[in-house]
């Protein structure tokens, strides 16, 4: 059996082109279904419906044997316990700064809001801006709103979000998109399967 992590929503989704190429289509519809695994028409392969923040975790685990995960989650996770062999180029994005669009330049200390910590922390290090992160889990777009934080980091596609909330994009810090992930020790277990996979996913890429 394999078992391939994914979030619902757009990364489920636009897996669906790639999944189909290799001849696996749910049986259930996360949207709708409250199961957390999902049979499809291979009777080999099963996918777990989680958290996009969770797919790094369940296939370091090995609890799934392969995962698709956004670059931005797998480097917030920051674990090298992973292959990362393809880039699906699914979910595709941008994390970047945003300030209110009235903002002054930043300068001195900053504060930052995200979701992002570790990330945001390793950039603004890098630059050598000395930046105080504060930890949320959504809605990032209110904090400059609310006098909160300065600054957020957070994903831009449309930027109707930033928009919306009178916020305007400052730096890019990465493009994002999806990544298929794959247990260490599945890859030789499961060879086979999993690299006949792979085959499979890379001739969608193709096309
Ligand atoms: P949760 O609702 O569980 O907090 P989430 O917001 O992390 O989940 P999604 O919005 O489905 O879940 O995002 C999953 C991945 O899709 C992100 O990690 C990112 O790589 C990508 N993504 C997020 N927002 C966008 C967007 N607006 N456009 C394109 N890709 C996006
Ligand atoms: C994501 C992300 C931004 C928004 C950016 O939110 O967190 O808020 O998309 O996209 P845009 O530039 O096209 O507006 P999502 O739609 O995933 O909602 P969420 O808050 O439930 O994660
Ligand atoms: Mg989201």
């Amino acid at each position: 059996m394999l078992t391939i992590a994914v979030s619902k929503g757009r990364i489920f989704e636009e897996a669906v082109p790639f999944l189909a190429e290799a001849g696996i289509t749910p049986l259930e519809d996360p949207a709708t279904s409250r199961k957390l695994i999902l049979p499809t028409s291979r009777a080999d392969v099963q996918l777990v419906i989680i958290r996009a923040t969770d797919v790094p975790t369940f296939v370091e685990y090995g609890a799934a044997d392969l995962g698709i995960a956004g670059k931005d989650v797998l480097l917030e996770h920051g674990s090298d316990n992973l292959y990362e062999p393809l880039d699906l180029n699914i979910a595709r994005c941008r994390l970047m700064t945003a300030v209110h669009k009235d903002a002054p330049a930043l300068t001195g200390r900053i504060r930052v809001a995200t979701k992002y910590v570790k990330t945001a922390q390793r950039y603004f290090a890098d630059l050598g801006v000395q930046a105080e992160i504060i930890k949320l889990y959504g809605s990032m777009e209110l904090a400059p709103l609310v006098g909160l934080a300065d600054c957020i980091v957070d994903l831009v596609d449309t930027g109707n979000t930033l928009r919306a909330n009178n916020l305007e994009p400052r730096d890019l810090i990465m493009n994002i998109s999806s990544r298929l992930v794959v247990n260490k020790a599945a890859m030789k277990m499961k060879n086979r399967a999993i690299a006949e996979l792979l085959r499979q996913f890379e001739h969608t890429l193709s096309r």
